[in-house]
């Protein structure tokens, strides 16, 4: 079940990237039986979107959690775009985005303390 997170406590015991509230952004969450299992930390900046972070915990993977969570965003915003950055090195996650039409529209060098990012994008089509 997708569910807004306010309570940051929530999201930041479950993996090593730590959320905090800032006037754009919000987090969504997944739960199984009133756990929570995934989140998506996501900004909202007037037309556009933007990806913050997309977490699903290792035993959950593969179930699709992820790609519901960004499907909750893609359908229920009004938006002119979603971009992301992402490591080049992070297959499962390009694959995820890739999946839901995001492109890739740039490489960032150096992004990832030493490592290029790529700058992808989903425009409403
Ligand atoms: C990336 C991540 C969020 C995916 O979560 P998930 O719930 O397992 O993903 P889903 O089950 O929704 O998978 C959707 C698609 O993503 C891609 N994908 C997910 N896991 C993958 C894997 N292990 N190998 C290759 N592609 C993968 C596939 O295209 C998949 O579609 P398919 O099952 O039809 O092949 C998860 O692996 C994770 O939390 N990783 C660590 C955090 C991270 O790297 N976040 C991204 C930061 S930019």
């Amino acid at each position: 079940m997708l569910k807004e997170v306010n309570d940051l406590d929530l999201v930041n015991n479950l993996s090593d990237y730590k959320v905090s509230f800032n006037q754009f952004n919000k987090v969504l969450g997944f739960f199984i039986d009133d756990t929570i299992v995934g989140f998506l930390d996501y900004s909202v900046i007037y037309d556009r979107l933007e990806v913050n972070y997309i977490f699903v915990k290792e035993k959950y993977r593969r179930q699709n959690i992820a790609y519901r969570l960004l499907s909750y965003i893609i359908n229920n915003y009004d938006y002119e775009n979603i971009t992301l950055e992402v490591n080049i090195n992070n297959i499962k996650a390009i694959n995820l985005y890739k999946k839901l039409d995001f492109k890739i529209v740039a490489t960032r060098p150096n992004y990832y303390n030493g490592v290029d990012g790529y700058l992808m994008e989903r425009r409403v089509s």
